[in-house]
C-alpha cells in the first residue's frame, strides 16, 4: 500500500516538474525552483521559519532560486518524504532527526532521552562543528543536512494520567517516533512504546489505540492532540531538533554562489526560528491551559536513571560514541 502510495507521489510530481519546467521555459531560463516538503499546518512556527528561509533563498540568489512549500505532510510521511529526498523527487524536506534514524545510525543520538543537559547545552551543540559533521554523514545514500529547528523539548502527555514517575507508564500504550532509541526508551520507562507517524497519532489517540504520546507544547495546539490529552507532564525527556535536509544530487548541481546563499539562508532561518519558537511555546501553553490541559512537573531523575543503560550503549557505539563523548564535554561549557 505504501509502495502504490510513493509511486502516485512520485508520478504526481514528474508531471509538476515537467510542467514548472514549462515554465522555466517561458520565464527565466536560468531559475530553479526547489520543492520543501514538512509536515507542519501552516500555522505552526517551524512552517513560518521556512517561509523565512524560502525568501532569504529568492533574495540571496537574486531570484534565480526559489522555493516551494508542500506543509501539512501533503507528499507524505516524514519517512516518505525522506526517501523522495534520496530519489531527487523533492529536492529539500524538513523533518524530525528521529526520522533519519533508520537511515544514519548517527542520528539516532538525538533521540537520547537526557543527552542534553538544557536548553544552552543544545544550542551549543547544535550550533557547533558536531553538527555540520553530522550533515555531512548521509551524502552517500544521497541527502545532505543544512541546517537545524528548534522543536522543544519532548515530555509526556496522555489522555488522563499525570505522568509524575516512570512507575506512571506500566500498562500504559505511548505513541513514539518511528525511532528504535525512543522505543527502547520507553520500555526501559516501563510502558508499551507504540511507533507511527505524527500524522496518525490524533485519531489513535482519540480511538484508545493509544493512552499518550509524547511531543513539544505545539502538539497540544496547532495539531489539536489537546482535544483528547488532558494531561502534560514536564518530564523533559528529549531534545531532538528537526533537521533541513537537500538531495545530494541537487546540491551537486548548483554553484558554488547558489550553495553559499542556501546555507546563508539556512543558517539565518535557524536564528530566526529560535524566537518564533519561544513566542510560540508560550501561546501553546497558554491556548493549551485554556482547552482543559493540566501541566505537571515531575521529578526528572527517576527517569533519567531508568534509561542509563541508553547511555552505556550509546557512549561506546562505534557509531556514535565518539560524537556522544564531544556533546556531554559541552554540558558544562558557557561560550
Ligand atoms: C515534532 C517534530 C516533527 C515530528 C513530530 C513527531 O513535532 O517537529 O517533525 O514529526 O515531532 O513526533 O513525529
Amino acid at each position: 500500500m505504501k509502495k502504490i502510495f510513493l509511486n502516485i507521489i512520485v508520478c504526481a510530481l514528474l508531471v509538476g516538474i515537467l510542467s514548472s519546467c514549462s515554465n522555466t521555459a517561458s520565464g527565466d531560463e536560468n531559475s530553479v525552483t526547489l520543492r520543501l516538503a514538512h509536515n507542519q499546518s501552516e500555522t505552526h512556527p517551524v512552517h513560518k521559519s521556512l517561509v523565512e528561509f524560502a525568501k532569504l533563498v529568492e533574495e540571496k540568489t537574486d531570484g534565480s532560486i526559489k522555493v516551494q512549500l508542500y506543509p501539512n505532510g501533503q507528499l507524505g510521511s516524514e519517512r516518505e518524504v525522506i526517501e523522495l529526498t534520496q530519489t531527487g523527487a523533492i529536492d529539500v524536506a524538513k523533518v524530525s532527526a528521529s526520522a533519519l534514524e533508520s537511515f544514519n545510525d548517527v542520528y539516532s543520538l538525538f533521540s537520547l532521552p537526557y543527552l542534553f543537559d538544557n536548553k544552552d547545552h543544545y544550542y551549543r551543540v547544535m550550533d557547533s562543528d558536531i553538527a555540520q559533521d553530522i550533515y555531512q554523514t548521509t551524502d552517500k545514500i544521497g541527502f545532505i543536512g543544512l541546517s537545524y529547528y528548534d522543536s522543544g523539548i519532548r515530555n509526556f502527555y496522555t489522555k488522563d494520567k499525570q505522568i509524575m514517575h516512570p512507575d506512571d507508564l506500566k500498562g500504559l500504550k505511548i505513541r513514539v517516533q518511528p525511532s528504535a532509541t525512543a522505543i527502547e526508551m520507553i520500555k526501559l520507562m516501563g510502558g508499551a512504546p507504540t511507533p507511527m507517524s505524527f500524522g496518525e497519532v490524533y485519531t489513535a489517540m482519540q480511538s484508545g489505540v493509544i493512552d499518550g504520546s509524547e511531543n513539544n507544547e505545539t502538539a497540544l495546539t496547532d495539531n489539536n492532540h489537546g482535544e483528547v490529552a488532558k494531561q502534560y507532564s514536564y518530564s523533559e525527556h528529549s531534545i531532538v531538533p528537526d533537521i533541513l535536509i537537500m538531495s545530494n544530487e541537487k546540491w551537486q548541481e548548483l554553484t558554488e554562489e547558489q550553495k553559499q546563499a542556501i546555507s546563508e539562508a539556512a543558517k539565518e532561518s535557524t536564528a530566526f526560528h529560535k524566537i518564533v519558537w519561544d513566542e510560540a511555546i508560550q501561546k501553546a501553553i497558554k491556548d493549551a491551559k485554556e482547552k482543559g490541559v493540566t501541566f505537571s512537573t515531575p521529578d526528572k531523575e527517576p527517569f533519567k536513571k531508568a534509561v542509563q543503560p541508553l547511555h552505556d550503549k550509546f557512549s561506546e557505539m562505534e557509531s556514535t560514541g565518539n560524537y556522544y563523548k564531544e556533546i556531554r564535554e559541552l554540558a558544562n561549557q558557557n561560550e
